[in-house]
């Protein structure tokens, strides 16, 4: 297995795909989608144009959707909720649809949606897409981040070096390119003062300002649900 990290949408190529990507969006859409799906969602299906969202969504029976919209880490007027992962509650989405459309994470999703195998990485999930990653061996890897407009983000750098640690410290061979390396030793730095970088993140400060400390500290959690959100058809994730 060889692993790529790549830090943001617009850093990953276009000219190929890898055998299996996972998308990364810890701040908050990949937390969302694992905590959506793992309190019994029927899917979640991701777009990164609203309108869409609103267009496909309209189809669907109003009581089997729920429409959740983020830009800027606010909720999006018309749409039922944000991007908390905190609301995505059993009594909330059981058996619905959560369509979603968030600034850089459903971006993310549809720059590898090409990808014979795509699911989806945060802390939360970690271990269960170890796990996966360690059955199915894909033979390339990418870790897709969101970051933020085309910048580069901590958290999702934390991220993938908590997903390449286990592969790592078997076999030090599975390092595709320089920014494994470098999200394996910002995890090996912060793995135990999580909610502190996030703090220092520009997002986690950005969601901060907006008094979503709860959810910086929900999606700094490691390993607590054994959801893997896997890629069905373009866009759409289900639980597996
Ligand atoms: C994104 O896609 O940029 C996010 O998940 C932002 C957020 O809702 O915190």
């Amino acid at each position: 297995m060889k692993f790529f990290v790549y830090h943001t949408p617009e850093l990953t190529p276009t000219d190929t795909t890898p055998d299996c990507a996972v998308v990364i969006d810890v701040l908050r859409a990949t937390t969302t989608i694992a905590t959506a799906l793992n309190s019994g969602a029927e899917a979640v299906q991701a777009f990164s144009d609203i309108n869409l969202l609103m267009n496909v969504s309209e189809q669907w029976d109003a009581n089997q959707r729920i429409r959740a919209g983020e830009r800027g880490g606010k909720q999006v007027e018309g749409c039922d909720m944000g991007n908390s992962p905190l609301l995505c509650t059993p009594e909330t989405v059981q058996g619905k649809r959560l369509f979603l459309s968030t600034t850089n994470g459903t971006r993310a999703l549809q720059a590898v949606e090409n990808a014979p195998l795509v699911v989806t990485a945060a802390q939360v999930n970690r271990h269960t897409v170890v796990e996966y990653l360690k059955t199915q061996k894909p033979e390339t890897v990418w870790l897709v981040g969101s970051g933020w407009e085309g910048s580069y983000s901590l958290e999702d750098t934390v991220c993938a070096g908590a997903v390449l640690q286990p592969f790592y410290q078997d076999n030090s061979d599975i390092v595709g390119n320089d920014e494994c390396l470098g999200a394996i030793s910002l995890y090996s730095q912060w793995q135990d003062r999580l909610v502190e970088l996030f703090t220092q993140a520009s997002h986690g400060k950005r969601l901060e300002r907006l008094a979503l400390h709860e959810d910086l500290e929900y999606c700094a959690k490691t390993d607590i649900l054994d959801v893997l959100p896997k890629q069905s058809e373009k866009g759409v994730l289900k639980a597996s």
